[in-house]
């Protein structure tokens, strides 16, 4: 095993998002992630490893103690859930909302629906929260799609813009959540290794854009 501290971080926007609180926090990848093929990056800090993974496995990573942190995004975590992590911080990056939507104009159909979506979890959770009847149909992209072609009549996803719904003819409905990049912390590891961990928790707290 690694002495180094191994941070698991989400590929894609969040990590866009994720280096420069890093930096600022005196930890850059020696290696170019946009570039490189690698999955593990040493940084400037020699003390600190990063593995660059897709969000839904940070959780994973972290949970099994392989890597002792994380940055996902909460809509991971309410999915997939929280079990064996502490979550110290709200990054404050990749902000968005989690949300049921509809074709424009949808009232219902007063029974069941049926209701598109990768948050499985989650959808089925709100919607018996409400009393409502939804099948749900688990989908890995494209959510938007599932209405255009009446294989759903409602879907939960992520509303950033909303450019997307507007663009298949469709309108947010409900929040479920907000969301944002939180950092995650390996419970053994917090106390293991507390004196580097509450370090990294301390810098990026300092950097970390305060809530406008
Ligand atoms: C998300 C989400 C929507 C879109 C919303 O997809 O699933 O499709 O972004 O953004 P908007 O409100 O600004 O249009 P993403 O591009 O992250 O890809 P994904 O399907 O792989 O999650």
């Amino acid at each position: 095993m690694s002495d180094q501290l191994t941070i698991a971080l989400t590929k894609g926007r969040i990590l866009r998002e994720t280096l420069p609180l890093l930096a600022s926090a005196g930890i850059v990848p020696l290696d170019d992630v946009s570039t490189s093929r690698k999955l593990v990056f040493d940084t400037s800090n020699p003390g600190v490893r990063l593995v660059i993974i897709r969000g839904s496995d940070v959780p994973t990573y972290v949970r099994h103690g392989v890597a002792d942190m994380g940055v996902v995004g909460k809509d991971i975590l309410l999915e997939h859930g929280a079990e064996g992590l502490y979550e110290p911080l709200d990054l404050g990056i990749a902000r968005c909302r989690l949300m049921t939507a509809g074709p424009v104009g949808w009232s219902g159909s007063g029974g069941r629906i049926r209701v598109a979506t990768k948050f499985v979890n989650i959808a089925r959770r709100h919607f018996a929260m409400q009393g409502v009847h939804a099948d749900v149909i688990k989908l890995y992209g494209a959510m938007e799609l599932a209405p255009i072609m009446n294989l759903a009549d409602l879907i939960v996803d992520i509303v950033d813009t909303g450019n997307t719904l507007r663009a298949n003819g469709m309108e947010p409905l409900e929040e479920i959540a907000a969301i944002s990049s939180r950092l995650v912390v390996n419970k053994a590891a917090m106390r293991s290794r507390y004196a580097i961990i509450q370090q990294v928790i301390n810098d990026l707290t300092a950097v970390v854009p305060r809530e406008s």
